[in-house]
């Protein structure tokens, strides 16, 4: 069940608050309430790599953070009844990913880079973006997967 209170000014007739039964709501209608409520979101820009070291790139609002020490920040990658996405395939296969948040000019590359390509096509490539260099150390074995490298970077 989930209550939205009205906040803005209404006729003194309506209702200030209407209730949601998520049990009688199709999935569609879930979705389009929840991310219609639950306003604004942050869109964490994932870059992940296969084992084989191939880039995955793909937006995701259901995002944010939930803990400084520890850091923890929170991914919702919605289930797919005939694979993974391949954002969740890599981070459980490596347990590495990259939050890159996305700057104005690169919102459109962005939109592109959530098309459904198959495993080990590089959205990057398809939205014509460069992968910035590899930074930091996330184990004594690897380099974190490419970030977005914004066009204005050195
Ligand atoms: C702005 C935006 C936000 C998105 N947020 C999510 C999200 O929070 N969760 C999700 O599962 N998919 C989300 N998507 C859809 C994924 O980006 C899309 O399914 C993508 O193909 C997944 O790619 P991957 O298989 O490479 O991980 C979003 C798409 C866009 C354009």
């Amino acid at each position: 069940m989930m209550t939205i209170l009205e906040t803005r000014s209404a006729p003194p007739s309506a209702p200030a608050s209407r209730h949601f039964d998520f049990g009688a709501m199709a999935a569609e209608d879930r979705y389009r309430l929840l991310t219609a409520a639950v306003l604004p979101r942050p869109i964490a820009w994932v870059t992940s790599a296969s084992p084989a070291g191939e880039i995955n790139a793909a937006p995701y609002s259901f995002f944010n953070v939930f803990g400084s020490d520890r850091p923890v920040v929170a991914l919702g990658v919605l289930a797919r009844p005939e694979r993974p996405k391949d954002t969740a395939a890599n981070i459980r296969a490596t347990a590495e990913f990259v939050v890159n948040l996305v700057p104005y000019e690169l919102a459109e590359a962005m939109n592109v880079t959530c098309v459904d390509a198959p495993a080990g096509v590089d959205e990057l490539d398809l939205a014509g973006l460069d992968r910035g260099e590899r930074r930091g150390r996330a184990s004594a074995h690897r380099s974190l997967p490419g970030r977005v490298r914004v066009p204005a970077d050195p």
